[in-house]
């Protein structure tokens, strides 16, 4: 509502002077709600700030604005705290957890490209990443309108996958492999590879098998489907329990038989050159190096089949962006793949989206050779501590398996999400778990305390006095709550996950400050429902907010 408000304040301003650029900005002295260097109109419209001041001020005229001041070339606004609070409070009321959502991108259909794990490897900590920062990221687009797409681009195809037919072929096991997939299949990848030391023609090997893979040959196609099986299955749990869910898990190997198409209009477009055997794109004229779009065999490349794809998704969904949510050590590929459609003609609105690595104690975390041999593990490992945690603290808790699977899961994802996604992120499940400080599990246990509050008292809306909020601790937390849509919108904006889990923090915070300093359940009936209704509004964002992240909220714990 506030934001609304300084919306239309810019817009009057420069509607008025016919200028740009004028900033409306939170004030930052007490009674000061709002504030606006005139400095900016005076340099375009060479008037006075004091004449400025004295032409907007009649023009100001909203209900909710108290005073108007001058002072030091800003026009100060000092809105009516119970005006403000009403509204605000009425509208979160109203519109429960559908607050916030708007139409911004009521004209966008996005598809988005993310989680994208490779088959017969590990579900790495990387992949987590790029799970949880797009279902974020779609959540946001969804909540301002737009028309989303959710890609699973599978790794399941390309030369390693010849390699781990070789292999199992010489040395596999059926019974072991149903037994513990990924991690049998991973074992005979790096055998593979320790016996190429040894034997080079193990590599050739490798090719062919691919070669007749990419050619269809039943008995490799065969195997590459059990292969693919068997790992979906331990995908599919994962995903399962981060609650994530995809509109296709068309992977690499579907863009198989598109493939050919694509290196035709390449040549047509005159884009192909062949490099020492190999065919490539030239990207001289973009400073980049080529992309590699044929092996010397043949043999298509991981740019061959995001080629093959991004026309696909282009033809099929009409998309108006693309979305790649891929670490960071990626960018190159993406600036070439950009590149590549440029030449070929395409207008397509490409994006990388980006993020740093996962640190255990500094260093690199990777699910391969570390302490935990797979990610669900790791899942394992937070809920059982989230379990002790929760036990400790209430011991008679019903459900607690599923609390702790709420509070473990949730911890994990706040780490992933609550700072700038280029960052690298420090994985200390000690540290994720607190129920104090910047973590998920303090973001539900707000929420709980709320819930447990209101289990207990039944809010009556027509018995909320509105006077109560003149006074700045109550009026100081519907300021945050009146945010909430221009944080889902900048959010979504920036693509930054991040910005969301900090605003839902210092809410927890000024929910926790609030509650330290007004005692909530109080004799006066009106005075308590005036209590009842900030706290609903507050656990309304708050879940709302969770929800878009992807953590699951608790109403007890
Ligand atoms: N499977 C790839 C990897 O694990 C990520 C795929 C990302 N998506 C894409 N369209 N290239 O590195």
């Amino acid at each position: 509502m506030i934001e609304t408000l300084k919306e239309n304040i810019k817009n009057i301003i420069e509607g008025k002077y016919n200028i740009t650029n004028v900033t409306v900005e939170d004030g930052k002295i007490e009674n000061v709600d709002i504030s606006v260097p005139l400095f900016v109109v005076s340099k375009q419209t060479k008037k006075n700030p004091k004449v400025v001041f004295d032409e907007l001020e009649p023009v100001l005229k909203f209900e909710e604005i108290k005073e108007v001041n001058f002072l030091n070339g800003f026009l100060n606004i000092n809105l009516d705290p119970k005006l403000v609070s009403k509204k605000v409070l009425e509208s979160i009321l109203e519109q429960k957890e559908e607050y916030g959502k708007s139409d911004i991108n009521k004209l966008e259909i996005i598809v988005m490209d993310y989680s994208s794990p490779n088959i017969a490897k590990s579900f790495g900590v990387g992949h987590l990443r790029s799970t949880m920062i797009g279902n974020a990221i779609k959540n946001l687009y969804l909540k301002t309108g737009a028309k989303v797409v959710g890609i699973n681009h599978l790794g399941d195809w390309g030369t390693q996958f010849g390699k781990m037919i070789v292999a199992y072929k010489k040395w596999g096991n059926e019974e072991s492999i149903k037994k513990d997939p990924i991690n049998e299949l991973q074992k005979l990848y790096v055998r593979f590879h320790d016996e190429e030391k040894t034997n080079p023609e193990l590599e050739q090997e490798g090719r062919d098998a691919f070669r007749k893979l990419e050619l269809n040959d039943p008995e490799m196609i065969q195997l590459w489907n059990w292969f693919k099986d068997e790992s979906l299955k331990e995908f599919m749990r994962v995903y399962e329990r981060l609650n994530v869910t995809f509109d296709s898990y068309n992977g690499e190997a579907f863009y198989n038989d598109k493939m050919d198409a694509v290196v035709e209009e390449l040549k047509e477009k005159n884009l192909l050159v062949e490099d020492a055997g190999a065919t490539i794109v030239n990207l001289e004229a973009f400073n980049l190096p080529p992309a590699l779009i044929k092996k010397s065999d043949g043999a298509t490349l991981y740019m061959t089949r995001d080629l093959a794809a991004i026309l696909y998704r282009a033809k099929t969904y009409n998309f108006t962006k693309v979305l790649y949510v891929v670490g960071n050590e990626q960018k190159l590929h993406f600036e070439q793949l950009k590149a590549v459609s440029k030449l070929m003609g395409y207008n397509f609105d490409i994006e990388h989206i980006g993020f740093g690595l996962v640190l255990v104690d500094g260093k690199k975390m990777s699910t391969r050779g570390g302490k935990f041999k797979r990610l669900e593990e790791v899942i394992e490992q937070a809920v059982l501590d989230a379990k002790a945690a929760i036990t400790e603290k209430n011991p008679n808790l019903a459900n607690k398996d599923k609390v702790a699977e709420a509070v473990g899961i949730g911890a994990i994802v706040f780490n992933d999400l609550k700072n700038d996604r280029n960052l690298n992120v420090d994985f200390n499940l000690d540290n994720m778990l607190k129920f104090e400080g910047q973590t998920g599990p303090y973001l539900q246990y707000s929420g709980v305390r709320i819930a447990s509050i209101l289990r207990e008292n039944k809010l009556d809306n027509s018995k909320i006095d509105f006077n109560y909020f003149n006074e700045t601790h109550y009026y100081d937390v519907v300021k945050l709550l009146s945010m909430f849509p221009q944080v889902i919108k900048r959010s979504c904006e920036q693509e930054f996950p991040s910005i969301l889990a900090k605003y839902l923090l210092s809410l927890a915070q000024g929910f926790n400050h609030f509650y330290g300093r007004q005692k909530i359940v109080v004799e006066d009936i009106n005075h308590l429902n005036t209590n009842l209704a900030l706290i609903q509004s507050i656990r309304y964002v708050l879940n709302e907010g969770m929800r878009i992240l992807g953590i699951t909220y608790l109403d007890e714990m």
